[in-house]
């Protein structure tokens, strides 16, 4: 069994595939969810995730986080996955035609939420972050004592060659990478998973069309939301299928078995028109700075889709 776990996340089509994930992980406590601005608004975010809550008949505490990063104005996703932040599929409730949850949101801000459930629980905790990440530098300067009681954060984030929204950033690091360089050097242990590997991460067509026939209704969607997604991210991987950016670092926080990784510097860029976003990770170079986390660097694509089908054979 892993860590008790809060995932942070803006979903976001494959946010939502990896909270599908989650759900069915056999070694996966997840005590909370969260929800930050990014792929889409923060109130977007949280209706996508409470639509997901009731469809997949979860019941923990789903909090809303920040609705800007830090600093700059919010930049979404909204001209790949639309307003709706899910390229049209429909969880019940997020569509034009369907009714939104009637679940409520815990009352109090993400960043509160993360604290005290890190506090009640009774080891530290892991947080999983799937999107910027404004909500947990919040965290950190709020409770400056939170890392006492994290044992570690798996982070989808960042790039170590290159990037996808400018040339040296990654989405969720370039929507706000003031908070990104509070976490990094918050002392916090930390795993980050890059483009690098979530590229190695991909699902083929053919493999989404099995996910497809597996005929329940959270494999339908976790399948359409990525199919429909393919034509305008299949380039990262040479035409291969659609990158998992979001479902690796949820699989890489229940079994890291199947990854390789690298203790090294990592931080990230502030400045600049094309730099702000860029992760800069120090793997060999002479300065060779002091570690402060660990690079996710290589992960076994036959295992990883193993078990995503295994995982979502069991809806
Ligand atoms: C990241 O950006 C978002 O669009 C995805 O959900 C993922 O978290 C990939 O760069
Ligand atoms: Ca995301």
């Amino acid at each position: 069994m892993t860590a008790p776990m809060v995932i942070d996340c803006d979903p976001g089509p494959d946010d939502i595939a990896a909270l599908i994930l989650a759900r069915q992980m056999r070694n996966m406590n997840v005590l909370a969810v969260t929800t930050v601005a990014g792929n889409c608004t923060v109130d977007v975010a949280t209706r996508n995730t409470l639509a997901l809550m009731d469809l997949l008949d979860w019941n923990i505490p789903v909090a809303a986080g920040a609705s800007q990063p830090l600093t700059r104005p919010l930049r979404t996703a909204g001209d790949l996955f639309g307003d709706d932040g899910l390229l049209g599929v429909e969880l019940s409730g997020t569509g034009a035609s369907g009714t939104p949850s009637t679940r409520a949101t815990d009352p109090r801000p993400a960043w509160d939420l993360v604290y005290d459930v890190a506090r009640a629980a009774h080891q530290p905790i892991d947080i999983v972050t799937l999107g910027p990440l404004t909500n947990i530098a919040t965290a950190l300067a709020v409770h400056p004592d939170l890392p006492q009681y994290v044992e570690r954060l798996v982070i989808m984030g960042g790039a170590f060659l290159a990037g996808n929204t400018t040339p040296a950033a990654e989405f969720n690091a370039f929507v706000d990478p003031e908070a990104a360089e509070r976490v990094f050097s918050s002392g916090i242990p930390f795993w980050l998973c890059p483009l690098d590997v979530t590229h190695q991460g991909y699902i083929t067509l053919r493999e989404l069309q099995e996910v497809m026939d597996l005929e329940s209704e959270p494999a339908r969607i976790f399948a359409e939301l990525l199919r429909r997604g393919y034509e305008d991210v299949k380039h990262y991987t040479g035409g291969l299928g659609v990158p998992l950016h979001d479902p690796l670092a949820v699989m890489y926080a229940a079994d890291p078995s199947a990854f390789s990784s690298s203790e090294c510097f990592i931080g990230c860029e502030t400045q600049g028109s094309i730099t702000a976003g860029m992760t800069i990770t120090d793997r060999y170079s002479d300065a060779q700075l002091q570690p402060n986390g660990h690079l996710v660097e290589t992960v076994d694509r036959t295992w990883f889709i193993a078990m995503i089908m295994d995982i979502l054979a069991r809806y």
